[in-house]
């Protein structure tokens, strides 16, 4: 395939998923022939660096944005709501990281690995999933494939980065502050979060469920394709810098033993099994921080519960959750509008 270099845009450069979307696009060598990138003017006379070189951050404006023909928005809801029906009427592919258009029915929402047929050749707009659920659905869509999954029971250990840049900082000043026994005068985070936990911070629905495992069920049911599939998720904060893990009590529909699960889990593209049951050694945050392919192990029977396995998995969130995804996309839309096959 020779693809012809094409303008992209970040949107959202300075925060931490912008960062990784810089290093993501350089290490996958995606071609670009200029590379605009837009933050809030918060960070006017900011630089970012790409292949070596410093790229002014630009505030946002219909001006900026014409010519460019992919657009990665990593900015938050607010910033996508106004921009992105702007930019698609620029003719603008864009990628959205944000969870404002995720469950539109008309707006695909693709984790590639598992279901990029969704993006058809027309698609102005792509979302990528919440996190948490796109580190789990790594594990489970091909077990689902394989053996059809009817329920998970989720617990996820959710890091700060999840939570963005700023939340990364004040872990880390909080941590210092508490080990030095000084006050710290938290500005992100609702909770204390250096040496403790809390439950996820988003908001409550009325069944008491937090947005964030409510994200989980929906995303994995429009993801899989699959309106009967039940997730019932405790979504926790930990003190962690990077990577999310989650502890998965899978049902399906038949009998599945350990060995069938690991034989398909050994095949799937993105996922990576690490364990050494001798040494009690199954995937960390430390394993996963920095790494392209999610993690999983521990893969046991639940003895308590029929037709039902338990499964650890750790992802870094930042790039299979947001900035290596986000970017997979990118490449199916080049895919379709700047590569040709190339000549025998
Ligand atoms: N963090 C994750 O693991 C993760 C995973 C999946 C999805 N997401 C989603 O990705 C998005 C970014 O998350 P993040 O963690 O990278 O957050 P972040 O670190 O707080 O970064 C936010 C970025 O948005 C920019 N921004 C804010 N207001 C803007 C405006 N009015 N115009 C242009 N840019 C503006 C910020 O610019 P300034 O620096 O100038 O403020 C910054 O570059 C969010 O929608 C989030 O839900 C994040």
């Amino acid at each position: 395939m020779q693809c012809s270099p094409v303008s992209l845009a970040i949107v959202g450069a300075t925060g931490a998923v912008g960062g990784e979307l810089l290093k993501v696009l350089e290490k996958r060598d995606f071609p670009i022939r200029e590379l605009h990138c837009f933050a809030s003017t918060r960070s006017s006379g900011k630089e970012v660096f790409f292949r070596g070189r410093p790229i002014a951050v630009k505030p946002l404006s219909e001006e900026a944005l014409k010519g460019i023909d992919i657009a990665i928005f990593s900015a938050g809801r607010k910033v996508s709501k106004e921009w992105v029906p702007k930019a698609a009427a620029l003719g603008i592919r864009v990628v959205d990281n944000s969870s404002f258009f995720r469950m539109d029915p008309a707006v695909p929402l693709i984790i590639p690995e598992i279901n990029a047929h969704a993006l058809k050749d027309g698609d102005f707009l792509a979302c990528c999933p919440n996190c948490s659920a796109a580190i789990m659905l790594m594990a489970v869509a091909p077990l689902h494939r394989r053996f059809k999954i009817t329920r998970i029971v989720a617990a996820t250990y959710q890091a700060a980065s999840g939570a963005g840049f700023q939340a990364m900082k004040e872990l880390e000043e909080e941590t210092l502050a508490h080990l030095e026994n000084r006050s710290y005068a938290r500005t992100v985070m609702p909770h204390p979060y250096a040496f403790n936990l809390f439950p996820h911070n988003s908001p409550l629905n009325e069944e008491g469920f937090a947005e964030e495992e409510v994200k989980m069920l929906e995303e994995t049911r429009k993801i899989l394709e699959d309106e009967q599939i039940w997730v019932n998720a405790t979504c926790v904060r930990v003190p962690v810098l990077r990577a999310h893990s989650e502890a998965l009590n899978i049902t399906f529909s038949q009998p599945v033993s350990v060995a069938e699960a690991y034989e398909v889990l050994k095949c799937s593209p993105g996922l990576t099994i690490l364990e050494d049951r001798q040494s009690n050694r199954f995937p960390m945050p430390s394993d996963a921080s920095g790494q392209d392919n999610v993690f999983c192990g521990r893969l046991r029977i639940d003895p308590s519960f029929p037709n039902t396995l338990d499964l650890w998995v750790v992802g870094d969130q930042l790039l299979k959750g947001a900035a290596l995804n986000a970017v997979q996309i990118a490449e199916l839309y080049l895919s379709k509008i700047a590569c040709a096959p190339s000549p025998a």
